[in-house]
Parts: structure tokens; C-alpha cells; sequence
């Protein structure tokens, strides 16, 4: 199994596991937009998962936008093989950060991050509900 960049023969799998991970899932629209950004999947003809990311090359920092896995393929280290294969491109484009914006009761994703020794820098208060969004760095270099 191995972890490549998405082509648009992807997308109809990537909205699936999209929609059976998040309340709100992006529209085909906004994720073919993504597709600007660093767009990884994990599979060949079936996909697993995905991880979309933004890099702003001139302050040297990037952010994991989304990473999902399908529901029935978790806790098999694909997520973990899309962050490593992330961090390899990052390197090599010489981003020195990476951060992510999560919901500070996404507990699974939080773990995730904390395994790959992302700290908590600061949280964002929501008007809509209690949880705070927190903000997440890790150093790359
Ligand atoms: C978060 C998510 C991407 C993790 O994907 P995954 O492929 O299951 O993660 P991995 O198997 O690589 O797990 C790596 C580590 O993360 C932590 N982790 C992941 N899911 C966990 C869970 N449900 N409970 C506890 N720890 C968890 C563990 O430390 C795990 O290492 P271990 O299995 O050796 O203990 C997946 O649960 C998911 O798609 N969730 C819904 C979407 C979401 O919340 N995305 C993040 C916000 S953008």
C-alpha cells in the first residue's frame, strides 16, 4: 500500500471518506480548489485516506488542513504513513513548521498529533459552541 499525491480519478473516493468522517464534509468544488495544495491519499484503486495541506513557502511554515481515514481502516497506522510521507516533502522544500487547527474534543486526532509530538500554542474560542479550536506546531527540522 503506499501513499501518493491524488489525481482527479480520486475524488469520488476521497468524498466518501470525507463525508463518513466529518459533519461537514467539502463540497467536490472546494476539494478540486484543494488540489492546489500538497493533496496525499493513501491506496491505489481503493483509497483509505487522505491528507490535504497548505504550504506558504515564504515564511517557511505549512498547515495540515484535513486528514481522514475511512472508519473501517483505522488504528493501522495510515494516518501515521501520510504524516510521515508529509513531513518528507515539507523537509525537502525546506519548511521548517507545520501546524494544526483541531477541536480540542477531536480526542483520536489530538492523540495523533501529540504521537507526532505537535504542542498545544494557543486556542480559539468559538462563538457557535464551548469546545475551543487549538492551534498545534511542531518543528521540522
Ligand atoms: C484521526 C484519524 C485520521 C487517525 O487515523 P488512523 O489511521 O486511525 O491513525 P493511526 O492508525 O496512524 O494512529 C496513529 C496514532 O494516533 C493515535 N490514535 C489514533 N486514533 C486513536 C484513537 N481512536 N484512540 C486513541 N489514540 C488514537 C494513537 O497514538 C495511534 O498510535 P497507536 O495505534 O500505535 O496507538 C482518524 O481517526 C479519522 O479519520 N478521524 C476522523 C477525521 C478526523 O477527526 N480528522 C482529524 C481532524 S482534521
Amino acid at each position: 500500500m503506499i501513499v501518493r499525491l491524488a489525481t482527479q480519478e480520486d475524488l469520488t473516493g476521497i468524498i466518501e471518506i470525507d463525508r463518513l468522517s466529518f459533519a461537514n464534509p467539502w463540497d467536490r468544488e472546494f476539494l478540486e480548489k484543494m488540489a492546489k495544495t500538497i493533496f496525499l491519499v493513501f491506496g491505489q484503486h481503493e483509497l483509505y485516506g487522505f491528507l490535504i495541506a497548505g504550504c506558504r513557502n515564504r515564511n517557511g511554515s505549512a498547515s495540515l488542513l484535513k486528514i481522514a481515514v475511512h472508519p473501517e481502516h483505522r488504528r493501522k497506522g495510515i494516518a501515521t504513513n501520510l504524516i510521515n510521507k508529509l513531513v518528507e516533502m515539507l523537509r525537502d522544500r525546506q519548511i521548517a513548521h507545520l501546524e494544526v487547527i483541531v477541536l480540542e474534543t477531536c480526542e483520536p486526532a489530538i492523540w495523533l498529533y501529540k504521537k507526532f509530538g505537535f504542542k498545544v500554542v494557543s486556542t480559539i474560542p468559538q462563538a457557535s459552541h464551548n469546545d475551543d479550536l487549538w492551534v498545534m506546531k511542531r518543528e521540522l527540522t
